[in-house]
């Protein structure tokens, strides 16, 4: 019966997480259950998958704080990595009428470094823009989903504000820099000394080499500092705020093995109270309106994925290995 995946194997190859620790000794590719098809699901043969920071959180087990929702010794279940995803709909649930086997499409949903993964048609799923491959696709959804709602919604950036991108040059930051011209802003990027011309090429109106100059210290002044990178406090970065600007940010150094980020996330709270600029941490909702709204972007060429490096699925502890050393250049995308 077409539409339907009853005569399929039940069984896929999936990045597992076996224990907690470095990608070597914690990663194993495995035959996993084949994930089902809902009546109001999809189910996607991945084609590329890329990694984020989430998934190296969750391979190491630290900070322990988010163990919580997992298991403390070992994660639960044999959980599979991955949010990212970009492939074609293998099967349609019953109810679904937006897509269709054959359809190219790319989203965010659990467990993607895997053959297929199934979403609600009305999860974070839209069809691929035609003039992407599936490689660059996969490197959208996280990264670029967090840096529009972070400068959108939560940074309200408006046309000719000035805006400063804290970490310019890594996953989040690339798109970023593009999504804050798309909006209007004038775009001042940070990064270190071998990205400047990255970040130029990306549209950034000035890039300041935070090996060479610390933008604290600069005479600008900012309507919006969307920070990805968390390298500097509160009280340094108030310094180049207007008075009713924001600061948003949406990650941080690794911190400490108990808490991680979230001991900056908690000191930039606590300190930013008697301001009278905002903070506002950022936690990305994974959906389809903004699914559909990056996907604009790409069509319209004012946006486009940073892809430094591929790997096979094969070899994600290498792509994770990577992405921990946290000086990656755009995206590091999986191949299947
Ligand atoms: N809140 C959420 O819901 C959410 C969602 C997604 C991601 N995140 C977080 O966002 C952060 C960035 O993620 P990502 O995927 O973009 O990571 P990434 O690809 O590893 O990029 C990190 C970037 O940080 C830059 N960096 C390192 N030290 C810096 C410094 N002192 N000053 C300025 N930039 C510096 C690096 O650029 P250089 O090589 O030029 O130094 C690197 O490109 C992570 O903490 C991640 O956990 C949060």
């Amino acid at each position: 019966m077409p539409g339907t995946v009853s005569d399929r194997p039940t069984t896929m190859r999936a990045v597992v997480v076996k224990r907690y620790g470095s990608p070597e000794v914690a990663l194993e590719l495995k035959e996993v259950d084949r994930p089902g098809l809902t009546a109001d699901g999809i189910l996607v043969r991945v084609r590329a998958a890329s990694v984020n920071r989430v998934d190296w959180y969750r391979m190491s087990g630290v900070p322990f704080l988010l163990r919580l929702p997992f298991d403390l010794r070992r994660p639960r279940s044999r959980l599979v990595l991955g949010t990212d995803f970009a492939g074609t709909v293998e099967a349609a649930g019953k109810d679904v009428t937006g897509f269709r086997p054959g359809d190219e499409v790319f989203g965010a949903a659990a467990g993607t470094l895997a053959e297929y993964v199934s979403i609600p048609a009305s999860g974070a799923v839209a069809l691929k823009p035609a003039t992407l491959t599936f490689e660059a696709a996969a490197a959208v959804p996280l990264a670029a989903l967090t840096a529009l709602q972070g400068l959108r919604d939560k940074g309200q950036l408006q046309p000719g504000q000035k805006v400063l991108i804290n970490g310019a040059s890594g996953g989040v930051g690339t798109f970023a820099v593009q999504i804050a011209k798309a909006l209007g802003g004038e775009v001042t990027a940070v990064c270190s000394t071998g990205n400047v011309e990255m970040a130029r090429s990306l549209g950034a109106d000035r890039v300041v080499d935070y090996n060479r100059e610390d933008f604290t210290r600069s005479d600008l002044r900012y309507d919006l500092i969307f920070d990805n990178a968390g390298s500097r406090g509160w009280s340094e970065c108030k310094r180049v705020l207007k008075p009713q600007a924001r600061l948003v940010l949406v990650g941080a150094a690794k911190g400490s093995r108990l808490l991680g980020p979230l001991g900056h996330i908690v000191r930039m709270r606590l300190r930013s109270v008697p301001s009278s600029q905002k903070f506002i941490f950022s936690v990305t909702n994974l959906n389809k309106a903004d699914m559909a709204a990056l996907r604009d972007l790409l069509d319209a060429g004012q946006v486009r994925p940073e892809v430094e490096r591929t790997f096979p699925l094969s070899q994600v502890s290498g792509a994770l290995r990577y992405l921990g050393e946290g000086h990656a250049k755009g995206k590091i995308v999986i191949t299947l």
